[in-house]
């Protein structure tokens, strides 16, 4: 399959309008095998087709992106960075989109001479302390799969647990970084966006007042 293809080699698709009436987990489900996400230990409440929807920071649990940061952007990072192999696919469905808010995606390849110099191979990080991290457990900031050179971060449910790994997040959370991911955005319905999230960090921009009905689903796959 052509997406296939192009996931595998650029590590990211965007695909305008892909049917927009089939259901997202038939989709995945063409592409790999989706994660059932209740099956994890303490994950049973969360759907594996979760909607996405903006929320005000004092709607939001703390421990949820929108808790910590609103409608103002959420930094660049991967998913389920806190478990011992992250997901390594997710797809972003469009059901209600607008032009002013974007999703980022930043190929690991663009900062890796930086994190490398960095000390990125000997980085590790820690879960956090909230219910849902494995908690205790040092994770290495990068891993192997498929011979592909993966990294995990999240400021979120992550955080240092060395010199090196501290660098690394600084520079992560740097505004050039920022500037270097690349723009996508779903507007209309079906606009798809998957994403390797082993081998790119993703983002979102920050949501105007008026585009808060903004609406996306998303699931894993492997
Ligand atoms: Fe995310």
């Amino acid at each position: 399959m052509d997406i296939k293809k192009k996931l595998l080699d650029k590590g990211f698709v965007f695909i305008p309008k892909w049917q927009p009436s089939t259901k997202i987990d038939s989709l995945a489900e063409q592409l790999g095998n989706v994660i059932k996400i209740s099956d994890y230990e303490d994950h049973s409440g969360i759907p594996d087709v979760q909607k996405i929807i903006p929320k005000q920071r004092s709607k939001s649990l703390k421990n949820q992106y929108s808790g910590k940061f609103g409608l103002d952007s959420f930094p660049l990072h991967t998913d389920l960075a806190h478990w011992s192999k992250p997901p390594n696919y997710l797809m972003l469905r469009c059901i209600r989109g607008f032009e002013q808010v974007s999703t980022k995606v930043l190929p690991l390849k663009y900062i890796l001479p930086q994190i490398t110099e960095l000390g990125f191979a000997r980085s590790v990080v820690k879960p956090k302390n909230n219910e849902r991290a494995v908690r205790g457990c040092l994770l290495p900031l990068s891993f192997q799969n498929n011979n592909q050179k993966c990294i995990r971060w999240d400021s979120l449910f992550l955080e240092a647990a060395n010199d090196k790994a501290e660098l690394i997040q600084k520079f992560i959370l740097k505004d050039e970084v920022w500037d270097m991911a690349i723009n996508i955005r779903l507007v209309h319905q079906g606009d798809t966006l998957i994403i390797n999230n082993h081998s790119h960090l993703h983002a979102r921009s920050s949501i105007p007042n008026d585009c808060v009905k903004r609406e996306l689903e998303r699931i894993y796959f492997n």
